[in-house]
């Protein structure tokens, strides 16, 4: 019935409800949640999004928005048969603006696209990620995501300049002008960074793009403890002007790395901790990149990178965290943050928690060090059991950290949320939720 409806929308080669192909938009990238939906609606305007979600919320027909499903929280899945609304057919990348460095861009286009578009006319998009070639704006926006270089340009917050999307009610709000200074009320469009698909639908954006540095060094350092990794990350950010990430891994993540892609070891010694370090300059940054790093304290061996292929393989050591942790079944994936001061407590101490919440459990950390964000990966555990994810996130609080550093809460911490938000801070959201989403339509298993 429905499904008749969407296909007057968006046309009828642009509602799918053959399961086969149904099948791929409803399980997440993890396989730990996997839903089921009668049909998948694909709209290729704002105005056909506008037409979709006001027919829905006239009906109480819930909707599962999805971008590139890279989600590591269950977000996009419809759990529990909700429509699937993907958002992949809006992947219009308007004209560089030189002046302003902006441009307005679909959010059905992935970063790894923007990125090569924006590339010919010089520029670069300040979010990248390991999953640049799925992830979409639209979800990087809705998920607020950070990434490898929130060190030196912000979250995805920080890049947009305006929104536009559609409310919970089909109506529609767009502000793509890229005003830099705009102070006329609430800033609803930022307010849809982070929102997680409950309060919109992000159909485009005005987003800032970034210079990117002429030169660039990469180097990888191997310490003996995490807590030399951890100063030499601080001391790092305040020595070099052009860092652009500063990214940590132990040595259990890499022999992992190592095995599934086979890779060969970077030092001939076994160290505790690595640091991956990137700088930019416009004249070549790696002599000035050795100078600093022969300054900082507990480092035990260094590899710098000479050229191109080189950079990239000592990346490869920290960006195949992911898929080789996926090889060995369904993690449990918690990211999280802490104050600077408190990153080594929180690193050394995990595996312990983990191992007493479950004897039999692998756990796998690494992550953005400069940000105090840690991605806290645990195997061998039952998709169900959410035991270790307690134990985790307690000691996250302890330590005044953040539950969700960049993946968002999900559907996979939902029930962690008052961990790191307060019972007003709670029902403030909600009070915006139900101005946004009165029918309580958009992802609605998703946040609150
Ligand atoms: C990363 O930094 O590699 C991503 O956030 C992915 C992950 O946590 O697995
Ligand atoms: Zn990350």
């Amino acid at each position: 019935m429905a499904a008749r409806a969407f296909e007057e929308m968006v046309g009828r080669e642009h509602v799918l409800t053959d399961p086969d192909l149904v099948a791929s938009y409803v399980v997440d990238w993890t396989g730990r949640y996997r839903g089921h939906s009668p049909v998948v609606v694909r709209p290729g305007s704002v105005d056909e999004v506008a037409a979709l979600v006001g027919f829905c919320a006239a009906h109480e027909v819930a909707l599962t928005l999805q971008g590139g499903n890279t989600g590591l929280v269950g977000g996009s899945v419809p759990l529990r048969g909700e429509v699937v609304l993907s958002l992949r057919r809006l992947d219009a990348i308007g004209a560089v603006d030189d002046g302003s460095g902006q441009v307005t861009v679909g959010s059905g286009v992935t970063i790894g696209q923007l990125q090569s578009e924006v590339g010919r006319s010089g520029w670069a998009y300040g979010v990248d990620l390991a999953s640049r070639d799925s992830a979409s704006i639209g979800g990087t926006i809705a998920t607020n995501a950070g990434g490898l270089r929130v060190l030196c340009y912000g979250d995805t917050r920080a890049q947009v300049r305006g929104v536009e999307a559609v409310l919970g009610d089909g109506s529609v709000i767009a502000h793509l002008g890229g005003l830099l200074k705009d102070n006329t009320g609430y800033d609803l469009g930022r307010l849809l960074c982070g929102s997680e698909g409950t309060l919109g639908v992000v159909t485009s954006a005005r987003l800032a793009l970034v210079h990117p540095a002429a030169v660039r060094a990469v180097a990888l350092l191997a310490f003996d403890t995490v807590g030399s990794a951890v100063r030499a990350s601080a001391a790092l950010r305040w020595v070099h002007a052009g860092l652009e990430a500063v990214e940590l891994f132990l040595q259990p993540g890499l022999e992992l790395v190592c095995s599934a892609f086979g890779l060969s070891a970077p030092f001939k010694t076994v160290f505790g901790a690595y640091l991956l370090v990137e700088a930019g300059d416009c004249d070549d940054p790696t002599d000035r990149l050795g100078e600093v790093v022969a300054s900082l304290e507990g480092v035990g061996d260094v590899a710098l990178a000479r050229n191109a292929p080189q950079r990239a393989a000592l990346w490869r050591y920290r960006e195949a965290h992911t898929d080789a942790i996926a090889r060995l079944g369904i993690a449990h994936k918690l990211d999280v943050a802490v104050p600077l001061g408190r990153l080594c407590e929180l690193v050394e101490r995990v595996p312990g928690v983990v191992t007493a919440a479950a004897p039999g459990a692998r756990t796998w950390l690494f992550g953005h060090a400069a940000d105090g964000n840690v991605h806290v990966n645990i195997t061998g555990v039952a998709p169900e059991d959410e035991s270790v994810d307690s134990a985790v996130l307690d000691l996250v609080a302890s330590l005044d950290g953040s539950i969700s550093a960049e993946h968002g809460i999900g559907v996979a911490k939902r029930r962690f949320l008052e961990l790191s938000r307060s019972p007003s801070e709670i029902a403030a959201m909600r009070a915006v939720k139900a101005a946004l989403d009165p029918a309580g339509i958009l992802n609605p298993n998703v946040l609150l």
